[in-house]
């Protein structure tokens, strides 16, 4: 294709130097002005490409990571500034891309406007040496060497198109922004200082399938409960009763004399939820907390001087991919404890972690003030009995006391 259009262009060229030679070379210095925008707004545009390009990178990532971890942001109320975050990556990402647009225009733009004064520019002065009697020129002449006009009019056509492209990213713009209304958050009385957590004739099942029957328990705050059991007796199912997630058929959960409350609680889980980004903005969830809460967070569990001497930039990585397992655990219980949240709910947080580690980590659980409950499988029965651990197996619907 690039040969044939050469070949056209060289043999177009013989052919209208033929014509009338002067006039001809004006046309195509002329023709020349309207490759400027190409060579010169070529590059503008790749970079103008290659910013929304990052930026849409950008945002995509963010939203898979909040999609990822949309049970810790709602466990925290941190929906309304991880949303505004979010956004401010989509409205960059569409700024971006409006500037593009807006570039590509104004070089679509540039060229017509080359491309028409490069047509009236040799008909002018066609018909200027016509009308002194210079070089021979007829209007045969000048008809023949303007016969490239078409290119005109398809720039225009693209001109046109490119601006109803702008116009309709605006309107796409004002349609995607979502609208971060704030969560609501129940007007309940706050809990005293040292609630109780109760648990009175508690039944659970799924269908027909029985998993907790008439279960009652009672933790003063800051006792340590280690929970057991086989795997698919209902311990996750327990957890999930305690944060509302599902609904008992019987009984009631308390804590301080009131029903829980996601501000009450810190959920963390075998997957914990790390995201790129520093180890602040992993803290904070964009809410608002001074640098020195964040630190004593760190140092609560130990993590304040592991990570560079600035940890709280330290960054974490995709999928916290610069973070070893016990690193990422800890990270996610100083996110609770930032949050001083009463109650502290781990299932099976130590499943990934080498028996160091594992005790490692109950070390630093066991020293918090917090009432804890613990699900987990491996357990040191030294640690446990030293730290005066509660340990409960749950067994056929009943909690059935091991130790303490
Ligand atoms: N949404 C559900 N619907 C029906 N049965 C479920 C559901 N979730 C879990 N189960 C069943 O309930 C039992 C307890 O599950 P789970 O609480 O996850 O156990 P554990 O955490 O002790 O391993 C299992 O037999 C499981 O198959
Ligand atoms: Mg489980």
């Amino acid at each position: 294709m690039l040969m044939q259009s050469a070949f056209a262009a060289i043999a177009s060229a013989f052919f209208v130097l033929k014509i009338n030679f002067v006039l001809a070379i004006i046309s195509m210095i002329f023709a020349a002005l309207s490759i400027l925008p190409s060579i010169f707004g070529g590059a503008m545009l790749d970079r103008a490409s290659l910013k929304w390009s990052n930026a849409n990178k950008s945002y995509l990532g963010r939203l898979k990571e909040v999609l990822a971890g949309v049970d810790i942001i709602k466990n925290y109320q941190a929906e309304k500034q991880i949303l505004k975050s979010t956004n401010n990556k989509l409205v960059g990402s569409e700024n971006d891309y409006e500037s593009l647009n807006n570039k590509q225009f104004l070089f679509q733009y540039f060229a017509w406007l080359l491309a028409v004064v490069s047509m009236i520019g040799p008909l002018a002065f066609g018909l200027y040496f016509r009308q002194v009697g210079l070089f021979n020129v007829t209007i045969s002449t000048i008809i023949t060497l303007l016969s490239s006009s078409s290119s005109v009019v398809s720039n225009l056509r693209s001109a046109i198109q490119y601006f109803s492209a702008i116009k309709a990213t605006h309107a796409l713009r004002q349609a995607i922004i979502p609208n971060a209304e704030t969560h609501d958050q129940s007007s309940a009385a706050p809990l005293p200082s040292k609630p109780e957590l109760t648990i009175k004739d508690l039944s659970f099942a799924y269908k027909n399938h029985a998993i907790l029957d008439d279960v009652s328990l009672s933790l003063p705050y800051g006792e340590k409960l280690l929970l057991s059991g086989d795997s698919g007796t209902g311990k996750s199912t327990f957890l999930n009763l305690l944060t509302n997630k599902l609904l008992a058929q019987k009984g009631s959960i308390t804590l301080g004399q009131q029903q829980i409350r996601a501000n009450d609680y810190a959920y963390i889980t075998q997957q914990n939820w790390v995201f790129d980004a520093s180890v602040r903005d992993n803290l904070t969830l964009d809410q608002n907390f001074s640098d020195q809460q964040l630190v004593e967070s760190l140092k609560e569990v130990n993590l304040d001087q592991e990570l560079s001497n600035d940890p709280l930039d330290y960054q974490c990585g995709e999928e916290g991919k610069n973070l070893s397992g016990g690193q990422k655990q800890r990270l996610s219980i100083a996110r609770a404890l930032l949050r001083k949240r009463p109650l502290l709910l781990l299932d099976e947080i130590t499943a990934a972690l080498d028996d160091r580690n594992s005790e490692r980590l109950r070390n630093i659980i066991y020293q918090l003030p917090q009432t804890i409950i613990e699900i987990a499988h491996h357990y040191n029965d030294q640690q446990i009995a030293e730290n005066q651990v509660l340990h409960v197996q749950l067994r056929a619907g009943k909690i059935v006391k091991v130790l303490g």
